[in-house]
């Protein structure tokens, strides 16, 4: 079962999530870190960024990048990560990576960047927030639970949510490149970050509902460590709720 972290707040759900990033860094300094853009990370950025680690040596994989937009352009993933983690954390730009940019064609490069996550030996400590679609990286309802990173059509919720970024709705493009959910079970510890009511129902499903490519987020059901770490909304449907803040204040010494 996943741990599930029931914080009063964003700012403390950041705290705590940086204290997992310190740790694995302290034992591993060029640990790989999987990397997500949205809103919901940026707590946990500012938090590390406060902590003023030395994060040169880690490689960072980020789950999705869209399809189109013109490099440079203010809310490609690389140029988000780039402002939002990559500067602010001091990680090293050429360690740190997008799908689709290695210059090759769009074509096959869903499988380049599973190679290139590979020849690191794996991400350590995957970073996830979900959308209302209960999607996580940009696996929308219907992503094969084994999927690996590939060319996906979003949602037009998807393009909803995400069109505050942008112009108009019809700036925001209608397909990205986006790890699998086999790629992110891969990975050897996942953190998955939800704030707000908003995300309520997501969470709901992705912890206690059935697993199903319907709610892509209830993959995280079959990896064997996984800590969600939610505010008091994200976690308002959440039916055993007493129960993970019992766990949670009760957890042994060698958990701490
Ligand atoms: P958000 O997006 O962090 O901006 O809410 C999360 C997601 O869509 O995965």
């Amino acid at each position: 079962m996943a741990e599930v972290v029931i914080l009063p707040s964003a700012v403390s759900a950041g705290e705590l999530g940086a204290e997992f990033v310190a740790r694995l860094v302290a034992d591993r300094p060029d640990a790989v870190l999987g990397l997500a853009t949205g809103s919901t990370p940026l707590p946990l950025w500012t938090a590390l960024a406060a902590r003023d680690l030395d994060l040169s040596r880690v490689r960072g994989f980020a789950l999705d990048e869209y399809i189109g937009l013109p490099a440079g352009h203010p809310q490609s993933y690389r140029t988000v990560i780039t402002r939002e983690a990559v500067e602010p954390l001091g990680l090293t730009a050429a360690l740190v990576h997008v799908p689709g940019d290695d210059g090759g064609p769009v074509e096959g490069a869903g499988a380049r960047y599973e190679a290139a996550i590979a020849a690191t030996g794996g991400v350590d400590l995957q970073v996830l927030g979900i959308g209302r679609t209960g999607h996580i990286g940009f696996n929308e309802p219907g992503s094969s639970l084994a999927s690996a990173t590939r060319v996906k059509t979003l949602t037009e919720q998807t393009r909803l949510d995400n069109a505050r970024f942008f112009d108009s709705l019809d700036d925001v493009p209608r397909h990205c490149l986006t790890q699998g959910l086999g790629t992110i079970l891969r990975a050897r510890h996942l953190l998955l970050f939800a704030f707000g009511d908003s995300k309520a129902a997501a969470i709901a499903g992705a912890v206690e509902g059935p697993v199903s490519s319907s709610l892509p987020g209830s993959a995280i059901q079959l990896h064997p460590l996984v800590t969600v770490i939610v505010d008091e909304a994200a976690a308002s449907q959440l039916q055993h709720a007493d129960y993970y803040r019992f766990a949670w204040d009760n957890r042994l010494d060698f958990e701490r």
